[in-house]
């Protein structure tokens, strides 16, 4: 539609921000659900999910209408950082299973038309990894130490890191190694836990890995990868000093582009490299970056046509219920993306933050990532949290491009916050003394079946995080049976979205809905229609396709959208021409 064909129905000002766009690539409109293999569904009773669990429930996803699932890292691991500390990026973590029930899943997923991308962490591994024990039995100026960032110490006899760099799990980026001979040695980088040294992409090595473990998960089917942390794997030269925020927190506040750890231009020709592999087994596998940039625009930068094909918009994670916050970070996002040719993303919630709807839960400002909330930090209000959340993902899913939805969220699950201390596992919550709980909360396993021990997640040990009280009440299968529950409010937005093909439509800024309090679009016909206030607004005439809340709807009159409400509303548009 252009600026000038207003519906009839809707009187008032349009601003146009992107047109429909129907170019090839399944990714470029696919909803992606992320799978979190630890806390998924557990088949051999051992408290941890496993891939013989995924496998057991990927017809639900594939119910539930998604065209593709993510799987944050399932490979050998000490699980340190939760398997984001990878010891062999080829095989599966015995917790996990076996290569041959990766191959399973991957047929499962193939016959119910789920396409699988899996995670890829290729700034750093475990230290338990062969390459890196490699490099600690070697002397300091052995190739071997060159496949990562190693630097003798400052002070008088190196006693002092090589630099003031901060992990972004608190405390120095930097360990200091014993060398073979048993003297005090060189330190090595680690962006995250000790437990991850950071490689050294400078080294050609480095880069021939990664492609033979590209080429591994493609040979096995895989449609693509996300990338962890694929703005930080090459540094500026010399590792200069940084005096700004140097853990690169992804909340607000982002060091950005200047700092010397992140977005440095060599990263480019690494993904140009990347992009050329998967074109080689055609056009239909894809890399996601987890590309925390700032400002919004350099995002762009990592999705030029001969880059990656999507990157997470994290800004818009960070928007909160903030109209002219979301306003200005949807349009900055079409902007910056239609230039490259590139296709946007959103999301709401991932494995790394406070989930949305215990976010939305607060009517200040919600906890910092990272940060976690325990049973001493003020409470979120569940109910006013699992309702937001809802009209928070019908505004999302309402928006042209790709989605990423978190496991669990489609049961509006709140984050965990009764987590004993001895059972949190993110390395944030040791490494700031507890100060900063971490992100376990999100990560607590899912409900399946109320009734059944723990929740029908598995049904021996006690899963590796404890499920919260409320988990039962939002069990899937109760959801299932339950015509206005979350679930089935999930199904319906996918199963709308995929009919009107939202995913590939146009973005009007309906202007008279851009308020303090409200915030709506068009998308072709429909109407997005958002209200945040207090205050239930008036409806423009057209036909409701889909409310995010049965409760609101009866608070409200039907010509009416409650608060904390949104709408889907199909607009008829006056042929003015004829
Ligand atoms: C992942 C985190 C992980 C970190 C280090 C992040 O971006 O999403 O879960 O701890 O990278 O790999």
């Amino acid at each position: 539609m252009s600026v000038d064909t207003v519906p009839a129905a809707l009187a008032g000002p349009l601003t146009l921000v992107h047109a429909a766009d129907h170019t090839p690539g399944w990714w470029r409109s696919a909803v992606i659900y992320q799978v979190y293999p630890r806390s998924f569904r557990d088949l051999n009773g051992d408290g941890v999910g496993d891939l013989a669990g995924i496998t057991a429930e990927l017809p639900q996803l594939a119910e539930l209408d998604v065209d593709a699932v993510w799987l944050s890292p399932f490979y050998r691991s000490p699980q340190r950082d939760a398997g984001y500390d990878v010891s062999d990026y080829c095989d599966v973590d015995p917790l996990f299973g076996t290569l041959d029930d990766f191959d399973a899943m991957m047929a499962e997923a193939k016959r119910l038309g789920l396409r699988l991308i899996v995670d890829l962490v290729p700034n750093h591994c475990s230290d338990q990894h062969a390459a890196f024990r490699a490099a600690l039995a070697a002397p300091a100026d052995g190739p071997e130490r060159d496949m990562f960032i190693f630097r003798d110490g400052l002070g008088e006899s190196g006693e002092l890191p090589p630099n003031n760099w901060q992990s972004h799990f608190g405390g120095p980026a930097w360990t200091r190694i014993t060398e073979p001979d048993g003297t005090a040695g060189q330190w090595y980088l680690h962006l995250f836990d000790s437990s991850q040294p950071d490689f050294n992409w400078d080294n050609d090595a480095v880069h021939a890995e990664f492609e033979r473990v590209l080429r591994f998960w493609l040979d096995r089917g895989v449609s693509g990868f996300r990338v962890d942390v694929a703005h930080a794997l090459v540094k500026a030269p010399g590792l200069p000093a940084w005096g700004g925020r140097a853990d690169g927190n992804s909340s607000d506040g982002f060091p950005g582009h200047e700092a010397p750890m992140f977005g440095q231009p060599a990263l480019h020709d690494i993904y140009r490299a990347w992009r050329r592999i998967l074109a080689e087994y055609g056009p239909d596998r894809i890399l996601c970056a987890e590309a925390n940039v700032d400002p919004l625009p350099r995002l762009a930068d990592w999705v030029r046509p001969d880059e990656m094909h999507q990157a997470f918009n994290f800004p818009y994670l960070h928007a909160g219920l903030d109209p002219h916050r979301m306003r200005r970070v949807v349009t900055e996002s079409l902007n910056a993306l239609d230039a490259v040719g590139a296709p946007t993303t959103w999301v709401l919630s991932n494995h790394d933050v406070v989930r949305h709807a215990t976010r939305f839960g607060y009517d200040g400002p919600a906890p910092r990532d990272g940060d976690g909330i325990g049973p001493a930090d003020p409470q979120p209000n569940a109910e006013l949290g699992r309702a937001r959340a809802a009209a928070a993902t019908m505004f999302m899913l309402g928006l042209p491009g790709g989605a990423y939805l978190y496991q669990g969220e489609e049961l509006g699950l709140p984050d965990g916050i009764d987590i004993p201390d001895h059972q949190r596992q993110d390395p944030t919550f040791g490494r700031t003394g507890g100060e900063r709980l971490g992100r376990d909360g999100c990560r607590v396993p899912l409900p399946w079946r109320a009734g059944e021990p723990n929740n029908g997640f598995g049904s021996g040990a006690d899963p590796w995080l404890p499920q919260p009280e409320s988990f039962g009440a939002l069990a899937r299968d109760t959801q299932a049976a339950s015509p206005s529950s979350h679930l089935n409010l999930y199904r319906s937005m996918l199963a709308l979205r995929r009919q009107l093909r939202l995913g590939e439509g146009s973005l009007a800024w309906l202007e008279d809905w851009s308020t303090d309090t409200s915030l709506g679009y068009l998308n072709g016909t429909v109407a997005v229609l958002m209200n945040v206030g207090h205050e239930p607004l008036d409806l423009p005439a057209g036909t409701v396709l889909l409310r995010s809340s049965a409760a609101a709807a009866m608070n409200a009159p039907e010509h009416q959208l409650g608060s904390g409400e949104t709408v889907w509303l199909e607009i008829y548009i006056e042929d003015t021409e004829s």
